[in-house]
Parts: C-alpha cells; sequence; structure tokens
C-alpha cells in the first residue's frame, strides 16, 4: 500500500528530541528522511546509554524509520554537499540553537535560491523578541510557556509535567506546519518558511489557563479546589481544569499509583451515590445539582474515595464504566509498557535493531487508513552514506573514498 508522504524527501538536520520526534512522524507518514549527523552524531545517540558503545534508546525511541548520512558542514567540500542535498529535497527541518544554520552558510535567502519549492522548518525556544537568541530545553518551555506554573498544589513549587509537552509537544506543532506548507506548494508550487517556538506550543497547550486567567477578573474560580484567589491562576492540584469537576482518588492496595481519576458528570451523580453506599444523597438539595456540590467538591471526592479505597483501579474503572462514569486509572510506566491493547493497537512496538537487538518503543499514534505504518529501526551513524552520497547523488565511489578520508562525511 502506498504511504501518505510518499515522494516526500526530508532533509532532518534535527537532534535531541523537539526535532527528531516531528521528523520521526514525517517519516512514518511515508516521507524519505535523511538524518544529516556531524561525523560525532546526534548528541543523544550516547546520553543515557543502557548499554555500553549502543545507540541509547534516548535515540532509537525518536529516530526509527530515518536513514543516516554524516557530513561535516563546516568543511567547504561538506557545504557543497549540502547544497546539492538540498536542490533534492521537498523539506528541511532543524532544530539547532539560534542561528546554527545561518553560521553554517545557508540563510533562507539562499536556501529559497537554491530550491524555490524548498519548505523550511525550524523549532526553537522562542519567537521574535528579547528571548530570540536563548537556547531552550523541555522545561524551559514548560516553564515559560505556562505548564509549570499552573501545575503542582498549592501549597508546592511549581512542577514539570512527565509529559514531554515543550519537546515532542512542539515536534507535532512543526509536522502540522510542515504539512500544510505541502498542501500550499501543491497549489503554488511555491516552498516556504516554517517556525514554531517552544515557548509558543507549551502556551498554546496552556490554553485553558488563560482562559481561567481572564475569568479571574469576574470573581473567583469556584471549580478549582483553592479557597483564596489572587490576581493569577494558582496551581490546583488534580483539579480537570474544565467544567466537569474531577480528582484522583485512592484504591486499593495504596501504592503511587493506585489512584483512579474520576470526573462527576451531572447524570453520574446518582450511580455515583449508590455505589458509594450514600444513595440518600441523590436528591439531597444539598447535594443533587452540580451548583450545589461546587462548594464542597473536596468533601465529595472524599465520599467517593472512602468507596474506593475497598477496590483496586481495575475494578473501580468496571464499577464506574458500568455507569457510564468517564474515569481512568493512574497507570504506571510499567503497565503501559506491559498493556495488550497498547500492544494490539501498535502503540507499544518491539523493534530490531542491529547493534541493540529488539527494543520497545511508542508506535505513531496518528493513524490513516490509507497509510499504514510499520515501525522500523533508526539508523546507525553514517549507515546510509553509500546510498545516498554514491547511489543518489552519483559521487564518484574514489571521491566518496576521498571524503571519508578527509573527514568531510
Ligand atoms: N557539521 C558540523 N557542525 C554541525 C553539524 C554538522 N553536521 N550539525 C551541527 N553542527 C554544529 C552547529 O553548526 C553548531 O555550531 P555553532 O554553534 O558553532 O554554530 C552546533 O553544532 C550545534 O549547536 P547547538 O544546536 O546550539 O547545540 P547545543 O548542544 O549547544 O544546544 C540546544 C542544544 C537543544 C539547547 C539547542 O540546539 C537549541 O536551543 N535548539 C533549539 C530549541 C530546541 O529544539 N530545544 C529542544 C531540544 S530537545
Amino acid at each position: 500500500m502506498s504511504k501518505a508522504l510518499e515522494g516526500v524527501r526530508v532533509l532532518d538536520m534535527t537532534h535531541v528530541q523537539s526535532g527528531p520526534s516531528a521528523t520521526q512522524i514525517l517519516a512514518w507518514l511515508g516521507a524519505d528522511v535523511i538524518k544529516v549527523e556531524a561525523l560525532t552524531g546526534d548528541i543523544t545517540r550516547k546520553q543515557l546509554r543502557d548499554i555500553p558503545d549502543v545507540d541509547s534508546l534516548y535515540f532509537t525511541m525518536l529516530n526509527c524509520n530515518k536513514r543516516s548520512v554524516t557530513l561535516n558542514m563546516k568543511s567547504a567540500e561538506g557545504k557543497k554537499i549540502f547544497t546539492e542535498l538540498v536542490r533534492k529535497s521537498d523539506v528541511m527541518v532543524e532544530n539547532f540553537g539560534p542561528g546554527a544554520v545561518d553560521r553554517m552558510g545557508f540563510t533562507w535567502d539562499l536556501l529559497q535560491e537554491l530550491n524555490p519549492g524548498l519548505i523550511y522548518a525550524s523549532i526553537k525556544g522562542f519567537g521574535d523578541g528579547p528571548y530570540t537568541h536563548y537556547k531552550a530545553y523541555e522545561v524551559v518551555a514548560q516553564a515559560m510557556g505556562g505548564s509549570m506554573s499552573t501545575t503542582g498544589f498549592e501549597d508546592g513549587p511549581p512542577v514539570a509535567t512527565g509529559a514531554q509537552i515543550g519537546d515532542s509537544g512542539t515536534g507535532i506543532h512543526a509536522v502540522a506546519g510542515i504539512l500544510a506548507a505541502l498542501v500550499q506548494r501543491g497549489q503554488t508550487g511555491k516552498g516556504q518558511r516554517v517556525t514554531v517556538a517552544m515557548q509558543h506550543a507549551v502556551l498554546n497547550l496552556c490554553r485553558v489557563k488563560l482562559r481561567d486567567q481572564q475569568r479571574l477578573a469576574h470573581g473567583p474560580l469556584a471549580e478549582y479546589p483553592n479557597k483564596e484567589f489572587s490576581n493569577e491562576v494558582p496551581r490546583s492540584g488534580n483539579a480537570s481544569g474544565g467544567g466537569q469537576p474531577g480528582w484522583a482518588v485512592k484504591c486499593k492496595p495504596g501504592g503511587p499509583n493506585d489512584y483512579i481519576y474520576v470526573i462527576v458528570q451531572p447524570p453520574g451523580w446518582a450511580p455515583i451515590s449508590a455505589l458509594i453506599g450514600r444513595p440518600e444523597l441523590t436528591d439531597d438539595p444539598e447535594w443533587a445539582t452540580p451548583e450545589a456540590r461546587l462548594n464542597k467538591l473536596d468533601k465529595m471526592f472524599q465520599l467517593i474515595e472512602e468507596w474506593s479505597i475497598n477496590y483496586d483501579k481495575w475494578d473501580v474503572l468496571a464499577k464506574l464504566n458500568a455507569h457510564n462514569i468517564p474515569c481512568g486509572p493512574i497507570l504506571s510506566t510499567e503497565e503501559l509498557i506491559e498493556d495488550s491493547s497498547l500492544v494490539e493497537n501498535d502503540m507499544i512496538v518491539t523493534v530490531d535493531h542491529p547493534e541493540r537487538g529488539a527494543f520497545t518503543t511508542v508506535g505513531c499514534p496518528i493513524k490513516l487508513s490509507d497509510s499504514p505504518v510499520a515501525v522500523e529501526t533508526s539508523p546507525l551513524l553514517g549507515e546510509h552514506n553509500e546510498d545516498v552520497y554514491v547511489r543518489e547523488l552519483g559521487i564518484a565511489p574514489d571521491r566518496f573514498a576521498e571524503l571519508q578520508k578527509n573527514g568531510v562525511i
């Protein structure tokens, strides 16, 4: 079967997580992604290694289905070869520190001149302004995009979320921009610049907190568990953040992830009050409506927890879902990696790597009916040098050997 992005060639100048997460999705959607690496390779090949001298899981889990070539972009020969690659590519993606590609000599003006159809995507920490020249990592973006100030409990410090919203979250935004630019190129024939800042992507994901910031002008946020409000949105623990209250309640046997997140929609109250053994609360005017419950959400979830603590989270999941009550057990990483339904959905995938053997990774969450994804191993450093340089760019074998000897590739 064909793939959605078949025929699209991506020059992948990305490293670490944000950029590689984007180009991995493009590869899964069918693009030919050529990762161009310095002779030392993407730094993550060697970071957090679990097996000596073998590409780390950090690298293998973010670079599946790509090809790898090495190229010294600081050498004159390297720049010449890169020029040829640009001419033959549809998309170029990079996430170096600010100005790095310009310093390599490839400004947007030059890239456009070399290939007017090129879509050139960059991920940076920040947009134009006071932070433009600053480098950024995941939690820096969480700090400056609204996530950390709104995550955690009221009486504790700001907290980073485990979801990599700054890196992989930005990667997804970049994918959206690249795909849109490919569609527009189909109409105009012209490429364009796509830029995504990590701070902007996190802010986009914190949209509802900016909603609440403005609601504060009209009084306290009644659905928050907090008792006092200043002029900024407080950290609100596990409050749902939406129009329907929710909280994580404890289950048996009381381990760190023996919790279930329960949402109490208006029609859920009657079955919940019956399940927890308090059927008289169903019609009690003090409890019967969402408005009546609003000033005692802590008490409501305490009542639910006094019931849930008697069952394990899977029992509670079944009991609540029997009444169509939205809820979710807190799943540990161990539970996730062993979850058979995620395996059946190709979301937990085992891949064979030539050096490390089989490893487990997270599959593609975007499912297209006419463009199936087969997750394949990440490339070894420079594994495709000969493929790309000799067979596809037409570099003669003796020049290829010379380039290797001179540290160009
Ligand atoms: N050949 C020769 N040199 C190469 C090369 C190649 N193929 N590929 C990269 N380099 C060089 C670059 O030219 C640059 O050198 P320069 O600074 O002398 O111009 C250097 O390698 C890369 O620099 P940089 O990207 O700043 O690396 P870093 O390790 O200092 O910083 C980040 C890492 C992530 C902080 C930085 O890349 C960054 O802020 N990126 C944008 C935001 C981002 O994506 N962050 C999230 C990462 S998960």
